[in-house]
């Protein structure tokens, strides 16, 4: 099966890392355009197709993930409308419509919303079916997505909930991750020990997440023993209202992913 992937950026290449890495695609049948001559360079290193020319892309290729900005899609779209028949696209555009899409070509829709952690096959991912998709389309998009980490059918009408969530997520957990850091470094430990305990801590507590049978307060509960230290630390978050923050972080990406919904 040919993919193309339309926008080899930050999302676009994290994709097509994921496909080669986890090996439900072969370099043979990755083709990616994209105008910027840097990033061609650096996507052709992985022995696929490169190419600045989204139309030959979209002749080639059965399935074509739709990955460039959400205000460039419609442009895209212009650009392949009339080769479009027969193919199945898949766009990550945040707040693009199966409906926008399916209005503008003749493609079978599924919109995705995945996250850049696709490259290292631990990818939080959803998608919603557009009207035309088909059994077919919607398994394809299982398990092209479903092998860089985990995806689920949503309604499209939660896709901003998606966004705001897993979408935007890493970006939220890499702050966490950094103020984790900092601290350590303010505490004297060396800017790499600093980092390397708190990522491997972050990574050890989500392990655990998914593998035990605890609930997230049986956990807490357990790490903060009676007059111990944990819960010193946690006295501070409940003070500064930490929790109320991220949820309202969350929100607000949600909310702006329906603002630029179309
Ligand atoms: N980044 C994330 O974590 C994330 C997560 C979920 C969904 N998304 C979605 O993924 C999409 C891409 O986001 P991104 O962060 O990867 O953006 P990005 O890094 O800017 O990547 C988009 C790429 O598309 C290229 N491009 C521009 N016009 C094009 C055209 N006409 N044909 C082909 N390629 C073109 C851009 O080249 P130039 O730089 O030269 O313009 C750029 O390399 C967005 O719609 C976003 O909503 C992103």
């Amino acid at each position: 099966m040919k993919v193309g992937v339309i926008g080899g950026g930050n999302l676009g290449s994290s994709l097509i890392r994921g496909f080669l890495k986890s090996g439900v695609l072969n370099p043979d049948e990755i083709i990616v355009s994209d105008p910027d001559e840097r990033k061609i360079k650096e996507l052709a290193k992985l022995s696929i197709t490169v190419t600045s020319d989204n139309r030959r892309l979209v002749r080639e290729c059965e399935v074509v993930f739709i990955a460039v900005k959400p205000d460039l899609v419609e442009t895209v779209l212009k650009e392949v409308e009339d080769l479009s028949e027969g193919k199945l696209f898949i766009s990550v555009a945040a707040g693009v419509s199966t409906k926008f899409i399916e209005e503008r070509t003749k493609a079978r829709v599924i919109r995705a919303m995945p996250n850049i952690c696709g490259s290292v096959l631990q990818m939080a991912s959803a998608y919603s079916n557009g009207s035309r998709a088909t059994a077919r389309d919607e398994n394809i998009v299982k398990q092209l997505l479903g092998k860089l980490g985990t995806t689920f059918h949503v309604e499209e009408k939660l896709m901003g909930a998606v966004t705001g969530l897993s979408g935007s997520g890493p970006a939220f957990f890499f702050y966490l991750i950094k103020a984790v850091q900092d601290a350590g470094i303010e505490l004297g430990l060396p800017r790499d020990v600093s980092f390397k305990l708190a990522v491997q801590t972050a990574r050890g507590a989500s392990e655990i997440l998914l593998t035990s049978e605890e609930k997230i307060d049986e956990l807490i509960s357990r790490v903060c023993t009676p007059r111990g230290t944990t819960i010193e630390g946690m006295k501070i978050l409940e003070e500064k209202r930490v929790a109320d923050a991220i949820r309202e972080a969350v929100k607000a990406a949600a909310k702006r992913a329906e603002e630029l919904s179309r």
